[in-house]
């Protein structure tokens, strides 16, 4: 049963986090000319009505782009993602926020292919309805994990995937890492994104240790910790994106970007904070 809905969360502090790392892997994909596969293993709908009745719930989104859609001293990275924000609302409020689908439409290029998984029904729906014109994507309603090998390696050898679950039971874990060991056995050049919670479960703790473990060549990982938890600590108080074959400026670019970050969006009592870890070749 698919009981998760991101338009509870679109916008939060993980979609700030996930979709400026987005936004940079696929401009380093862009510096060269040949073409390459994005896939979206876990695609979401692709946009999200932040006046709706799922986002004005939790209203996630005011401790994410929230925080940064009215100051101007945003650095270069973190302003191209709120002017992509901005685009998508086609209007000076922020009313509706983009899925990672909808991002790498916008800059991905003719030469370069989309191909997106979304298992529930009507996420399916809404992003076949923002996307399915595009000759370069394919929506597949079907299982992102069993869907990818299918896709790799991608006709041109380059391609980003991007394993955005999410995780609502401990299986997800598992599958990641199963999932990631096959594809990297079927395409071990190929640059891999996986977004993951930090949560109090001994699977999320234990994940980033577990896909180093699986990487042929070099790796790099974020996290970002700025959530509010409750007094036991449950609830997410961060999140990590884990990188297979980084481009290699970007351990330079989040060394900057992410205490920027924490400070943009720490908690009042100014907690959290982050880290950043890699393996270069
Ligand atoms: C965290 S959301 C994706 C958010 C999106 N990647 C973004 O950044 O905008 C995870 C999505 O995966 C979908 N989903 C869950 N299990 C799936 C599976 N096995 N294959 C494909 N989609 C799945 C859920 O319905 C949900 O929409």
């Amino acid at each position: 049963m698919l009981a998760y809905r991101h338009a509870f969360h679109a916008g939060n502090h993980a979609d700030v986090l996930k979709h400026i790392l987005l936004m940079l892997v696929l401009g380093h994909m862009n510096q060269k000319d040949k073409g390459y596969r994005f896939v979206d293993t876990h695609a979401g709908a692709g946009g999200y009505s932040l006046e709706g009745t799922y986002a004005k719930k939790k209203a996630e989104y005011l401790d994410g782009i929230a925080r940064l859609w009215t100051r101007d001293d945003l650095p270069p990275a973190v302003a191209d993602y709120v002017a992509l924000v901005r685009e998508f609302n086609g209007a000076k409020h922020l009313k509706q926020y983009p899925g990672s689908p909808t991002i790498a439409q916008a800059l991905t290029r003719p030469q370069d292919n989309l191909r997106l998984f979304e298992l529930h029904p009507t996420d399916h729906r809404i992003l076949a309805s923002y996307l399915g014109d595009d000759k370069r994507v394919e929506v597949k309603m079907a299982d992102g994990f069993d869907g990818l090998k299918a896709q790799l390696p991608p006709p041109t050898r380059r391609g980003l995937v991007l394993m955005d679950p999410s995780y609502e039971g401990e299986r997800d874990y598992a599958k990641v890492v199963a999932t990631l060991r096959e594809a990297l056995a079927r395409f071990a050049e190929g640059t891999y994104m996986v977004w993951y919670p930090q949560v109090t479960k001994l699977a999320a703790a234990q994940l980033p240790k577990r896909l180093q473990s699986l990487a042929p060549k070099g790796w790099l990982h974020a996290r970002l910790t700025v959530g509010k938890t409750d007094a036991q600590g449950f609830g997410l108080a961060g999140s990590g994106v884990f990188i297979y074959n980084p481009p290699f400026t970007l351990h330079a670019q989040l060394n900057e970007l992410l205490p920027w970050l924490h400070g943009a969006l720490k908690p009042e009592d100014g907690s959290g904070g982050w880290l950043l870890d890699q393996r270069a070749v």
